[in-house]
């Protein structure tokens, strides 16, 4: 450290001399004030020990041998309370001085033997001054990162921009211990990406009174940020603050009496990458929500052609169904009244409710002559609608959407027994839906009147519900249908 600068520095730094010589403390007081030290004198020990307790001083000169205490109890006192003072003990002779032990254990930073000249104990002192200092810095870096640190979550925390620009406005002036800033952001570069100045009017925020910082486009037109992003303009300290892409988009500002210091530029250095990296994740997260709104709204589009295309086709069906009269809407709520019985949650029972709909959908390739002709049915016509299920698993599966009832529908007509058709399935080989489509179709069926016989009363259908069990029928879903307690869900075809 240049002489200079030391002695700059020391007008900053008070001195505490404690000796129950007077002319040794004047003298030293004499001395280290033309250093440019402030230097108190004391003469009685306990009193000097208040004085370290009450005042504010950075290092104690103090005699060994005095009373009512020696110098070394005079320190360990002091040392209870106050393990940042410097000390150096003053002797008269080296036989008399302390142990090296007792000094170490005290924490004491040196010792000098009194001599006419100073020369040494100045030299001493200036090491205190030097430690010292390089305390502060410390001392500064962890308040300045605890301060930084502290600030994170407001400035992450997702949030209006003004208040995140005014935690980061707070943070920085509370860092460079100033009162007055400036922030100047434009969301611009964050948002698009594009060059730092382009798009909207940066947004500014400021705090306390001071003149108005240089203007960001002013400082980029001069080029004026060093590879630091820190620069010092008349009052004013400023930092850019860049994009991801290391864009400068935007400009804080404090006013500052002198240039920063050293530990200032750094600590203003890693908290103007926290801002970048917290106003980044606030652009990512508004991305995010924008594209989440985007989806809700395909999706909402998505919902609206799937009712289109379902009420499409129930108008299809209904046109077929004119014999039957309502028999798909009545197996689709059969269907979902049993799967409900069953504890299927709401996605299955959807889907039961949209193949019960249209389980019968392959009918329309089935002729008029057949499909609504009055008496029984030939055995060659009988073929003819036994292609049903198959054909409406094909036309469905034209359909992306109902993809995931094609084998229900196709296997509606399959029995537990294995006699069943397309496919001649047998038991839990049989998609469960359709096993349930199965029971409430026949149940429909038999409960409807039919232009070859009459309608089925509810008991009678009942019991031939129960009489098909582990033949036509899956013995679970009979039971989870004669389970339901509300007895007009029965008489829905009547
Ligand atoms: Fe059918």
């Amino acid at each position: 450290m240049r002489k200079s600068k030391l002695k700059s520095l020391q007008n900053n730094f008070s001195i505490l001399t404690l000796d129950d010589d007077p002319i040794m403390t004047s003298t030293l007081q004499a001395f280290f004030q033309r250093s440019g030290y402030h230097v108190d004198v004391e003469h009685e020990p306990y009193r000097a020990i208040e004085r370290i307790r009450q005042g504010q001083y950075d290092i104690l000169l103090l005699d060994f041998l005095m009373t009512p205490i020696c110098g070394d109890q005079v320190v360990a006192e002091i040392r209870k309370f106050n393990k940042e003072l410097f000390i150096i003990l003053l002797t008269g002779h080296k036989s008399v001085a302390p142990p090296i032990k007792t000094i170490r254990e005290l924490d004491i930073q040196g010792y000098y033997e009194k001599s006419d000249r100073f020369d040494q104990l100045e030299l001493l002192v200036e090491s205190c001054v030097k430690s010292i200092l390089q305390m502060r810095t410390i001392q500064n870096y962890q308040n300045g990162l605890s301060s930084i640190i502290d600030s994170l979550p407001q400035i992450y925390h997702l949030q209006s921009l003004e208040h995140i620009m005014d935690s980061i406005l707070g943070t920085a002036v509370s860092l460079l211990g100033v009162g007055s800033g400036a922030l100047e952001i434009d969301f611009s570069a964050f948002e698009t990406q594009n060059s730092a100045i382009s798009g909207p009017v940066p947004m500014t925020r400021t705090t306390g009174q001071a003149d108005t910082p240089p203007a960001l486009r002013e400082l980029l037109a001069q080029n004026a940020f060093e590879a630091s992003g820190i620069i010092h303009r008349d009052s004013w300290v400023m930092c850019a603050i860049q994009n991801a892409q290391g864009e400068i988009a935007g400009l804080l500002s404090a006013a500052m009496p002198a240039p920063p210091k050293e530990d200032q530029v750094q600590l203003l250095q890693v908290f103007s990458r926290q801002i970048t990296a917290a106003l980044n994740n606030v652009f990512l997260h508004s991305v995010v929500s924008r594209k989440n709104e985007e989806l809700t709204q395909a999706y909402s589009k998505l919902r609206d052609s799937y009712m289109e295309i379902i009420n499409a086709l129930r108008l299809l069906v209904d046109a077929r169904d004119i014999y039957t009269c309502g028999h798909s809407d009545r197996v689709s709520r059969y269907c979902v009244l049993i799967a409900r019985a069953m504890g299927k949650d709401e996605a299955y029972c959807e889907r039961l409710r949209i193949a019960g709909l249209f389980h019968d959908i392959g009918k329309v390739g089935v002729p008029d002559d057949i499909l609504l002709k009055k008496g029984r049915l030939t055995d060659e016509e009988f073929e003819k609608i036994r292609l049903h299920s198959a054909d409406g698993a094909r036309i469905l599966s034209a359909i992306s959407m109902f993809r995931d009832i094609v084998p229900i529908v196709r296997a509606h007509h399959e029995r537990i027994d294995g006699r069943g058709y397309p496919d001649g399935l047998c038991g839990g080989a049989i998609p469960l839906e359709a096993r349930i489509i199965a029971v409430a179709d026949s149940y429909d069926a038999m409960t409807s009147n039919r232009s070859y016989r009459g309608a089925l009363t509810v008991e009678a259908a009942l019991q031939q519900l129960r009489e098909g069990c582990s033949t036509q029928f899956d013995p679970d879903v009979v039971k989870a249908f004669l389970s339901i307690e509300d007895g007009a869900v029965y008489h829905l075809s009547q």
